[in-house]
C-alpha cells in the first residue's frame, strides 16, 4: 500500500492518501478545501486515481475538499452513516470494509468528539481522526460531543487494538506526526492508563476552550460535502482559498 501523510497549515489537519500499487486506486481521508490541488498533484505524481474521499466525521474546523475533488476526478464521497449527510454517495457503517483495489479500510465507530465519528483501521495503522490525538484528544463540547462517550471509545475500541498499531491523528498543532497505541496507552495525559473516567471528565470540563471561530461555516458547509459560504469575512477566507504550493508538495 502507498501511504502519504499530508499537512494543511490553516487548520493543522493531516490528510491521508492511501493507494493500491496493483490497481492504482486511491482513497483520501479528510481532504481539506484549501489543499485540493496539492492532493491532486500527489495523486498524479504517484499515478493514482482517486476512487473515494472519506471523512472521519463532520468537521467543525475546516471545510472538506470532498465535493471539489469529486468534480475534478469523479471520485465518490464517503461519510459516516450517522452524519446523515445527504450529499454523500456512500454511508459507512461500523465493521463494514471500504475497498479501493487492494486497500481495505475498516470503519470503527468511536463517538464522543462528535456522535458520528469513525476511526479507520488499515494495515497496522489506525487513522484516529479527532478521537485520539498524540498526547491528547479532540474536544467534546460541540456537535453532540460527550466526554464519557469519548473515554469509552478510546479505552474500549482503540486501546484494545494491538499495541504496535500506529496512530495517525487528524491534527497536530506541534508538528508531531505519528504515535502508537502502546505510547498513547502509557503516556496520553488525558486518557492514558492512570486516568479514571472522573479524572478525564474533570480535565475536559476545565479546558474552557474558546468558541471555534469557523464552526458556524464549517458544519453546514461539510453537511453539503464541502461548500464555502458565499459571504465570508476576510480573516476566514484562508479556509476556502487554495493554499500556496510548497516545495514538499
Ligand atoms: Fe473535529
Amino acid at each position: 500500500m502507498i501511504f502519504r501523510q499530508l499537512f494543511e497549515p490553516v487548520s493543522s489537519t493531516y490528510t491521508y492518501l492511501l493507494g493500491c500499487e496493483q490497481t492504482g486506486q486511491a482513497l483520501l481521508i479528510d481532504p481539506v478545501l484549501p489543499a485540493w490541488e496539492r492532493d491532486l498533484a500527489a495523486l498524479n505524481a504517484l499515478s493514482l486515481k482517486l476512487a473515494c474521499t472519506v471523512e472521519t466525521h463532520v468537521h467543525a474546523d475546516h471545510i472538506t475538499a470532498a465535493l471539489r475533488l469529486k468534480r475534478e476526478t469523479a471520485s465518490r464521497i464517503a461519510y459516516p452513516g450517522r452524519s446523515g449527510a445527504p450529499c454523500a454517495d456512500l454511508h459507512l457503517e461500523d465493521g463494514r470494509e471500504l475497498r479501493a483495489g487492494g486497500v481495505a479500510l475498516m470503519p470503527l465507530y468511536t463517538p464522543g468528539h462528535t456522535d458520528d465519528h469513525f476511526c479507520y483501521l488499515v494495515e497496522g495503522r489506525v487513522l484516529s481522526g479527532d478521537a485520539l490525538l498524540i498526547d491528547g484528544c479532540g474536544r467534546t463540547d460541540f456537535q453532540n460531543g460527550d466526554a464519557a462517550t469519548l473515554y469509552r471509545s478510546v479505552r474500549e475500541r482503540l486501546f484494545t487494538l494491538p499495541e504496535d498499531t500506529l496512530v495517525y491523528p487528524a491534527h497536530d498543532y506541534q508538528g508531531r506526526r505519528v504515535s502508537s497505541i502502546a505510547q498513547e496507552r502509557s503516556r496520553n495525559p488525558r486518557l492514558g492508563e492512570g486516568r479514571s473516567l472522573d479524572q478525564f471528565l474533570a480535565i475536559m470540563r476545565e479546558l474552557e476552550l474558546p468558541y471555534p471561530k469557523f464552526i458556524d461555516h464549517a458544519v453546514p458547509g461539510n453537511r453539503q460535502c464541502g461548500v464555502c459560504p458565499s459571504e465570508i469575512t476576510d480573516d476566514l477566507k484562508q479556509y476556502c482559498e487554495q493554499m500556496e504550493a510548497s516545495p514538499q508538495g
